[in-house]
């Protein structure tokens, strides 16, 4: 086994840095449930500001993010129109369903996470005695088991137009906002404005400790604070967790571009092999998807593992990597070595 592990499970992995921490440490605190601490409150402007809206909400996660946010703009009863591959559909316990008494209802992911407006319009629902209201529609950028896949401005513009026809709200569960951001060369205003309410995460690739932000109208966060309230995530003095994202969006939004490099660098090295197929959306920001061919794709974790490469197993036959704050280039070279090595061992 060779001497340093390179860890490409998740950019959640990320560690705060030096910056983050000193402003830890001096951040200046008081009661946030009590609108008090003047920290979150910079920190809250600033969100809202980057994300065009005319307000935010610190969050204590992205899955707290979007639960206050379909809680906000839902009824019980609602249902919920979002993609078959979404993080909310898959990884958030079925609070939507648990909590909010909303029924989720999938519409297929194409391989670039995209919805096509198409199937969004036909899954609206007619007013009828016998159907649930359609009560939002949410779409996911970047698209993580899409495989870090970009959204471009006009395919969010698309499915909007269709659901606000029909007068029905878009939620953006944008935990990666700024990673579609900077893939697109664009501002992450642009693509938050086709959507009424944005979540985003501070620690992903931004490599805060903790928190999400949710941002919207003043109305919907007045309403969502409530909410946030309610499933217990009013914090005292958040501050702490604020000062690191005000560092996060002062200076880590930039450098998520080495991040995308080190991704279209690793999709690269690892392409054309006969026992690994690159997911289409591979480089578009910090994540590689592979399907591995010929054995179990656990196995090939776990021999990853020994090779000191660790990637996440999404189940099937797919293996995801992500790249983030701490892996470097030179990380990225090695670790292709050690694939490829394995990799050929399989053929
Ligand atoms: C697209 C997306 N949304 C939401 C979340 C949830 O964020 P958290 O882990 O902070 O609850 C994640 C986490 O990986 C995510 O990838």
């Amino acid at each position: 086994m060779t001497s340093r592990v390179v860890d490409l499970r998740s950019d959640t992995i990320t560690l705060p840095t030096p910056a983050m921490r000193q402003a830890i440490a001096e951040a200046e605190l008081g009661d946030d449930v009590w609108r008090e601490d003047p920290t979150v409150n910079r920190l809250e402007a600033m969100a809202a500001e980057k994300l065009g809206k005319e307000a935010a909400l610190l969050t204590a996660s992205g899955t707290m993010s979007n639960l206050v946010a379909l809680l906000t703009h839902c009824q019980r009863g609602d249902e919920v129109l979002l993609g078959h591959e979404a993080h909310i559909f898959h990884y958030e316990v079925a609070g939507a369903a648990a909590l909010g008494g909303l029924e989720l209802r999938t519409i297929p992911n194409d391989s670039r996470g995209r919805l096509h407006p198409k199937d969004v319009e036909e899954a609206i629902r007619l007013p009828n005695i016998h159907y649930p209201r359609t009560g939002l529609v949410c779409l996911e950028n970047t698209h993580n088991r899409c495989g870090g896949a970009v959204l471009s401005e006009a395919d969010m513009e698309a499915v909007a137009q269709v659901a606000h026809g029909s007068g029905i709200p878009v939620h953006l569960d944008g935990a990666r906002i700024f990673n579609a951001a900077v893939a697109l060369g664009m501002p992450a205003a642009n693509l938050a404005s086709h959507a009424d309410s944005v979540a985003f995460s501070l620690c992903k690739g931004l490599a805060c400790p903790v928190g999400s932000l949710l941002c919207g109208s003043g109305e919907f966060i007045e309403r969502a604070r409530k909410y946030r309230k309610m499933v217990g995530g009013g914090m005292r003095q958040a501050g702490i967790i604020a000062a690191a994202g005000i560092v996060a969006l002062d200076s880590m939004i930039d450098r998520l571009q080495e991040d995308h490099d080190n991704a279209r660098l690793l999709a690269q090295g690892l392409a054309g092999l006969p026992s690994l197929r690159l997911d289409p959306a591979s480089g578009q920001s910090n994540m590689v998807i592979l399907q591995v061919e010929g054995i179990p794709a656990v196995e090939f974790q776990g021999r990853l593992r020994e090779a000191g490469v660790l990637v996440t197993y999404m189940g099937g036959q797919r293996l995801r990597l992500v790249t983030h704050y701490g892996i470097e280039r030179a990380d990225i070279e090695e670790a292709i070595q050690r694939i490829r090595a394995e990799a050929s061992a399989l053929t």
